[in-house]
């Protein structure tokens, strides 16, 4: 049995990891690189830090519209598919590279599953929802992490190819438990752990200097570690990101992020795994947007939704409630689910 995972942006990578562990011991498994997350701070050292055997083809699609850059990948991937004859192809997520994977192996009639199926937003806006619900409509297997997941792919009428397997992001974290630090909150460093990289946030010059101007505004200190489509629209538009409370950093690994957010006192992102992550960890979240595909992160407060960032000037990170119990993302078995039910299809 060969199954090719289709993999190109960094949340991708760290959602491969579980999956390409457990292949090595059940199946033949290869990687195809997209080419969509190319830096090496996106890129590489994920590879290298979760030990993820080194893709056996790269497309080099790069950046672009989304439908350059997804018209690259289906020519790259078509080619590389004829010539690795896979019985399976997985994809992950909600990206282009997801899309253009989905797609080219669905129309070469090969079996597709997708990982991180079901999730929605509801706002048609976004891009990742129109790669998500097609990427789930053409794909034979559906991967949902949750019970919410389910749901939205019951009323889309998909219930007869889908799974609730649990979520790969859970299941990776709770393997590098013993070097995580949990700290109260009066023991943390005092400051915020920011990301903002969605293209609603960072793509108009008016809606990101507004974002820029709150969080230099806020009562504790702000590292903020610069994706490089933030880097990219704030050097375009002229907007200063080191203003005030904020503190430039680089983008950090996998490992560097599960055990140093435990030290802040809160994050703020736009990052879907991200939000998980501050979530598992009970580390309280504001997530600049106007929705969430991860709803379950709500409990107690732990994660809320912040589009203008109205809550900056509060102390919204003093503990929110009673730190939840993590029960809905399964038990830590989701890529053998994913493998075995792929492999038996
Ligand atoms: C993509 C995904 C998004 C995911 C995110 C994770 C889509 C539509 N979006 O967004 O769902 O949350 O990855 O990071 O697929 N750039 C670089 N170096 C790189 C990659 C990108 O400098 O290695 C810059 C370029 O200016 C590029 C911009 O970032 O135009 C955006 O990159 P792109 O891959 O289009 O989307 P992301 O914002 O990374």
């Amino acid at each position: 049995m060969k199954i090719v995972s289709i993999v190109g942006t960094r949340p991708q990578f760290i959602k491969l990891a579980p999956i390409a562990w457990r292949a090595k011991e059940i199946c033949e498994h290869l990687i195809v690189h997209t080419g969509q997350h190319y830096d090496p701070l996106l890129r590489d050292v994920f590879f290298s830090e979760l030990n993820i055997p080194n893709p056996v083809e790269n497309i080099i699609s790069g950046s672009g519209t989304h439908s350059e850059q997804t018209a690259r990948m289906l020519i790259g991937i078509e080619k590389i598919l004829v010539r690795l004859k896979p019985d399976k192809v997985i994809v992950y997520g909600d990206s282009n590279s997801t899309l253009a994977g989905a797609l080219c192996a669905s129309k070469m009639n090969i079996t597709v599953g997708h990982v991180e199926a079901g999730l929605r937003s509801f706002n048609q806006n976004m891009p990742e929802e129109s790669n998500r619900i097609i990427s789930d409509h053409i794909s034979n297997v559906l991967f949902a992490p949750t019970a919410k997941a389910m749901t939205n792919l019951e009323r889309e009428g998909l219930t007869n190819k889908s799974l609730m397997v649990g979520d790969l992001m859970f299941e990776l974290l709770n393997k590098f438990d013993s070097k995580i630090t949990r700290l109260e909150q009066e023991n943390k460093n005092g400051k915020i752990f920011c990301t903002i990289h969605r293209a609603e946030n960072t793509d108009s010059p008016e809606k990101l200097s507004y974002i820029i101007n709150r969080l230099s505004k806020s009562n504790l200190q702000i590292d903020l570690f610069v994706h490089p489509r933030l880097l990219a629209r704030s050097k375009l538009f002229g907007i200063d990101l080191n203003q005030g409370k904020i503190n430039l950093k680089d983008p950090i690994s996998y490992v560097d992020t599960i055990t140093t957010i435990t030290k802040y006192n809160g994050v703020i992102t736009d990052s879907g795994g991200l939000q998980k992550e501050a979530y598992f960890l009970s580390v309280p979240c504001l997530t600049v947007r106007n929705e969430t595909e991860w709803p379950e992160t709500f409990k107690n407060n732990w994660n809320r939704l912040d589009p203008g960032l109205a809550y900056i000037l509060e102390n919204w990170w003093e503990l929110p409630g009673e730190k939840p119990s993590i029960s809905e993302y399964g038990n830590g078995d989701t890529s053998s689910k994913i493998l075995e039910a792929l492999i038996k299809k």
